[in-house]
């Protein structure tokens, strides 16, 4: 039985509704918001943090479409999938090795567990600027140097699209007897492919549906693929990150969802690829504009091809006016950086909706200039003092941010999106982090610190300068 069949039938009965949602299921309000399907746990509906019914085998159908031991659903997005993995596999103090460009999320849970975060070496793309896959040598090392640590995490695909060899980092980290957790919350669609971590050892998968799948906003899965992972850990963590009230209009999406992908998920996929094959013929007569993987070669392990991810490094227009170019042609991107815009595509993108992008670009393509734009590189390592949970239970003080370099960090700043931290609590803040992030915003880029007043303070440590 579909939950939203289930849901649709109960709208029609006239039962008096003596419990939440306080809207009871009538529309006073005459929008077109579905409060006919919003309910709560009541008779026949199950309980999502204990489910045994419904909702069981809802979760059920997850399991099977995607093939995991067992696959959970998640109604505040992928971060609170990221945040109970990590409490399923670390206790409080722990160490956790991580990838550079993991997701605020993962950064929330390192405070919330005062754990202490060791950063896996990462590599730029000198020429697009954007973090090179994660190397299993690289994993390597790590662990050999910090033999303590709990589990590692890293994020693939990224962002941008860029996959990294999950295989080799699982054989790699499973030799230290640890579970290795994928954020995969761009890669919901992967396993269409055969390309989604879960086929490749991963212990913990976290996919957000609502990034690539035709699921509504906050939907994501937790997958469970191995037996290194305590799964009575997983659902008591889980119940302390998702809401006790749990939509069921979300979790009907996500079924929906999982019943489409079963059915027509192939038959989709295939014509998006189709389509991309089609927006890569044409799209070869860029001349300054380029695109990873239509018409330049990909440096990475593997990537992710539904990510249109355009570079303005060899133009005169930066990333962001990219993205106001196409928006002034009513096309509107994902994100932008300095030197580059990402368009995502998914199985509902039609040849007509790429053919459009591809002749926009052309368009503008025809109007640039050759030019060598300058590259803002985002690897700028900096030494941690102490602990998140440590810098943020100290004293701080607002100094003017021009004052700051030099001084302790008690604040999380980061360019929303990606929404992959710059500077962490207890982070030293160092001349060339101050440069790049006064470089991000002469680009006119979203910089977000969690007192909101960057750039003319920022708070730092009192007592503690490097
Ligand atoms: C890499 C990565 N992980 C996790 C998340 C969190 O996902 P959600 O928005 O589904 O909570 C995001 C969100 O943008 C992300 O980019």
């Amino acid at each position: 039985m579909r939950l939203y069949k289930l849901l649709k039938n109960y709208s029609k009965k006239h039962i008096t509704a003596m419990h939440m949602p306080g809207h009871k299921r009538h529309n006073f309000i005459k929008n077109s918001l579905p409060y006919n399907l919003d309910i709560t746990e009541i008779d026949g509906f199950d309980n999502l943090l204990s489910a045994k019914t419904i909702l069981k085998n809802c979760m059920t159908k997850a399991t099977n479409l995607y093939n995991t031991l067992q696959s959970f659903y998640l109604i505040n997005g992928s971060t609170c999938g990221i945040l109970t993995a990590i409490k399923s596999c670390c206790d409080i103090g722990d160490k956790i090795i991580i990838a550079k460009n993991c997701h605020k999320s993962v950064f929330n849970a390192i405070e919330l567990l005062n754990l202490q975060h060791v950063f896996i070496d990462s590599h730029f793309e000198k020429d697009t600027n954007i973090f090179c896959d994660i190397l299993p040598s690289d994993v390597k090392n790590c662990l050999e140097k910090n033999k303590d640590a709990k589990c590692v995490l890293i994020t693939s695909p990224t962002y941008e699209g860029v996959i990294s060899n999950i295989k080799e980092i699982a054989k790699v980290v499973h030799k230290f007897n640890i579970p290795l957790i994928v954020d995969e919350a761009h890669g919901a669609h992967l396993f269409l492919e055969n390309k989604s971590a879960i086929n490749f050892g991963a212990d913990i998968v976290i996919n957000s549906l609502h990034k690539t799948l035709p699921s509504l906003t906050q939907t994501a899965l937790l997958h469970v693929c191995s037996k290194r992972v305590d799964l009575y850990k997983i659902q008591k963590n889980l119940a302390t990150f998702e809401s006790s009230s749990p939509s069921y209009i979300l979790m009907a999406s996500i079924d929906e969802c999982i019943t489409f992908m079963q059915k027509y998920g192939k038959k989709y996929y295939d014509r998006l690829q189709k389509n991309l094959d089609l927006f890569k013929n044409k799209i070869s007569k860029l001349k300054h504009l380029y695109i990873l993987g239509y018409n330049s070669s990909i440096p990475f392990f593997d990537f992710d091809k539904t990510k249109i991810v355009i570079f303005t490094n060899n133009t005169n227009i930066s990333g962001e006016t990219l993205m106001q170019k196409l928006r002034e042609n009513k096309i509107e991107l994902e994100m932008c950086y300095t030197n580059y815009a990402l368009a995502m595509s998914t199985i509902f993108d039609t040849k007509k909706d790429l053919m459009h992008l591809c002749n926009v670009l052309l368009k503008i393509d025809n109007s640039l200039e050759h030019s060598k734009n300058e590259v803002y590189i985002k690897n700028i390592d900096s030494l941690s003092v102490t602990t998140i949970h440590n810098a943020l239970t100290q004293e701080g003080v607002f100094v003017k941010f021009k004052d700051s370099i030099n001084k302790v960090c008690k604040e999380f700043v980061y360019v929303y999106p990606p929404g992959i931290p710059i500077l962490v609590p207890g982070q030293v803040i160092t001349k060339k982090i101050y440069e790049y992030i006064i470089s991000l915003e002469k680009n006119n880029l979203n910089v977000i610190s969690d007192f909101n007043k960057l750039l003319k303070e920022i708070k730092v440590l009192k007592n503690l300068d490097k």
